[in-house]
């Protein structure tokens, strides 16, 4: 099977993510038999032109995937909750970016440089889910470190962009930074973020839990333990919104069963699939998110060990949350499935 002969539907099409994707169809001059974009009710009937060719949006509460080969999930957790079961009972294999299938014990949760493994046959359920946006570029470097090394504890301090809130976030900040750098009298625009972003960091994403933990801290602890396989690893994390358009980072410390040699650390970095590694040294000597270069690479950088502590060690990773957090996996783990003649 090859693309060409390929029906794919993008649901959540005219949102952050679904344009991202679009980008990843160009810029990989992808052909596809069909191609159709479904939003909700409200962009249904609109038309988007894409490639010289005009594309009229879908409503998805009206779409009928029985035709359909692969079908990409990015319009919400309570959307795909709702419809990616369907479409995967319809015959589509369902790519989707939300958190609704991440823990589901039938559905594969995928990174493909890390355990691409598991994208040789069609799951149980029909769903391969995507990981958390953070916890994608993390596994992909503690992966190799892992494998020299043997982590047992993560501890990790996220530091998300407002476009993790899909494009009404990034349009939020963009509203609240005019609004106080004019010295606007009204009140600070929060959007749908808890309190005003720009000029600010939050330190709650997502919604909060018993533990005292965040939706989107748990998020990290259980999908790294999956992806790795590694359930006895020990996790935790704080995820922290900053106003940043696009881009999270993250700071990350982890702790090994043996000693680390930062120049065996570096070595393993670089050999990682699309990882940029920063050594300190030279005009950019760590990434930030809004000079990051290739937005198709894990950026690392400040990758060190701790003096008094020789089987600790930490990094610092900037990755596009939009690309390496979401479209560009999704992608990744589609190429992967039609390469291997899945659907
Ligand atoms: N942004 C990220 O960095 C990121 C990373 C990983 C995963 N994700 C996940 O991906 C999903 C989408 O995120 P996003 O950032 O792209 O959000 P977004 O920019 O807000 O876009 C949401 C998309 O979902 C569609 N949608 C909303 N309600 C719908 C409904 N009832 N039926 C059909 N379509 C509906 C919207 O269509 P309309 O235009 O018609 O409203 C829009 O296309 C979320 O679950 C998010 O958690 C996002």
């Amino acid at each position: 099977m090859s693309w060409a002969d390929l029906n794919v539907a993008i649901v959540g099409a005219t949102g952050a993510v679904g344009e991202t994707l679009l980008s990843l169809i160009e810029e990989r001059n992808l052909q596809m038999r069909r191609l159709d974009l479904i939003a909700s009710e409200r962009s249904a009937g609109r038309t988007r032109s894409f490639r010289g060719q005009q594309y009229r949006v879908h409503d998805l509460a009206h779409f009928d995937f029985s035709d359909v080969d692969i079908a990409f999930f990015s319009a919400g957790t309570s959307i795909s909750q709702q419809w990616a079961r369907k479409a995967a009972q319809q015959g589509a294999l369902v790519i989707d970016n939300t958190n609704a299938f991440r823990m589901d014990a039938d559905s594969p949760l995928a990174v493909p440089q890390v355990n691409g493994d598991l994208l040789g046959t069609r799951p149980r359920s029909g769903i391969i889910a995507n990981p958390n946006c953070s916890t994608i570029p993390i596994v992909r470097l503690i992966a190799p470190l892992d494998r020299h090394f043997h982590v047992r504890k993560l501890i990790v301090s996220t530091y998300q962009a407002a476009s993790g809130a899909g494009l009404t976030g990034m349009e939020d900040l963009r509203i609240d930074a005019r609004q106080t750098l004019s010295g606007a009298q009204e009140a600070p625009h929060a959007g749908r973020f808890k309190v005003p972003l720009a000029f600010n960091v939050i330190p709650s994403i997502d919604s909060m839990l018993d533990t005292g933990f965040t939706l989107e801290e748990q998020k990290v602890v259980q999908e790294s333990r999956k992806i790795l396989r590694r359930p006895d690893l020990q996790v935790s994390a704080t995820a922290v919104r900053v106003p940043v358009l696009n881009c999270h980072s993250a700071a990350v410390y982890f702790e090994c069963e043996a000693p680390l040699d930062r120049q065996r650390m570096l070595a393993l970095l670089r050999d990682a699939p699309e990882v940029t590694v920063y050594d300190g040294q030279g005009n950019t000597p760590f990434p930030t998110p809004r000079f990051m270069g290739n937005a198709n690479h894990v950026h690392v950088g400040r990758i060190r060990t701790v003096p008094d502590m020789p089987e600790s060690g930490w990094f610092w990773v900037v990755s596009d949350n939009l690309r390496i957090g979401a479209a560009l996996n999704a992608m990744q783990v589609a190429e992967q499935v039609v390469a291997k003649g899945v659907c």
